[in-house]
């Protein structure tokens, strides 16, 4: 590229899924605010995007959610009591996860409809420049973080990046998959995508892990986009299309994801995070290995 591409400015959180996965803990506290060790899941994501250079942050939401919007509010009352008695260490957490005010936009998706439609859903926020999208299920624990790397490929890349790796072959159906093609910065080029291929038909073992930088044409794509896979609007049917017309790189995740969504991936979260503190790995530590040199289930 001899250019330098537009640069990203915004990044776009579809926080709008119920969790069914999680209740009853997810009947009135939105998935997204669970906690690991010791920040909602939603923080680690946001951070990783205020990493990466992100000024403004827009949360495609839906009912039962408002929480998420107070979570990155000032809290006037605590933080006045803090102050009274002198926390600054607590004061000073606060104030690292807070986002400026007026870098924070919502707005509902207000049918369940796909990833697809809740993307589509950020359209007047994003306006007609290029965005990151962060799908919050996924915690991805790197230093520097998935989409500073993302970033600094889209620098001499320009175009449309989506980050992969790999799984195991069974495990394809329940991904987007992207077919690979030839070496590129930061990855190799997609030649093809497809959401939750049936299994043994997958183009590949690369799957989409929830970290995309994306040009806005991709808008007027989801406009008209049918439904997909599982009924509903996809969109990985929506970039498909898109690279008709415009590049798409794969990036290769190097670090560790881990699916939220799921309540493995919750409990892996929680004990990575825990054991990248020195402190808790010295406590915790001889504590699981105990644990596991008695493992009993208890329910069957
Ligand atoms: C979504 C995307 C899929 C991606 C996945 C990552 O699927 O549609 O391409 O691989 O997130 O978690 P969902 O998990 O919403 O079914």
């Amino acid at each position: 590229m001899t250019k330098e591409p537009q640069p990203v400015r915004k990044a776009v959180f579809p926080v709008a899924g119920l969790g069914t996965r999680f209740l009853p803990a997810t009947k009135a506290v939105p998935k997204e605010m669970l906690t690991v060790v010791d920040k909602p899941v939603i923080q680690y994501v946001v951070d990783e995007a205020r990493e990466a250079g992100i000024e403004h942050f827009v949360f495609v939401t839906g009912r039962n959610k408002a929480v998420i919007e107070d979570h990155f509010d000032q809290q006037v009352e605590l933080e006045q009591t803090l102050r009274e008695r002198g926390k600054q260490e607590a004061l000073d957490i606060l104030a690292a996860g807070l986002p400026a005010a007026g870098q924070t936009s919502f707005t509902r998706q207000q049918a369940p409809l796909g990833l697809g439609h809740a993307v589509w859903c950020a359209r007047e926020l994003v306006g007609n420049e290029p965005f990151a999208l962060l799908l919050p299920d996924m915690v991805m624990q790197d230093q520097p973080g998935c989409m500073s790397r993302m970033m600094e490929v889209y620098r001499e890349t320009g175009g449309n990046i989506i980050s992969t790796e790999a799984v195991d072959w069974e495990e394809t159906h329940k991904y987007g998959i992207v077919e690979k093609g030839a070496a590129a910065a930061g990855g190799f080029r997609i030649t093809g995508m497809v959401e939750k291929p049936a299994p043994g038909t997958a183009p590949s073992n690369l799957y989409i892990n929830g970290r995309y930088i994306l040009q806005p044409e991709i808008f007027s794509i989801l406009e008209t986009q049918a439904t997909g896979a599982g009924g509903e609007i996809q969109l990985t049917d929506a970039m498909l299309k898109l690279a008709e017309k415009q590049d798409f790189f794969g990036f290769t995740f190097t670090g560790r994801t881990f699916d939220c969504g799921s309540k493995e991936g919750f409990i892996k979260a929680n004990l990575a995070y825990a054991m990248w503190s020195r402190k808790m790995a010295r406590s915790l530590g001889p504590e699981l290995r105990e644990l596991l040199d008695s493992i009993k289930p208890v329910d069957g």
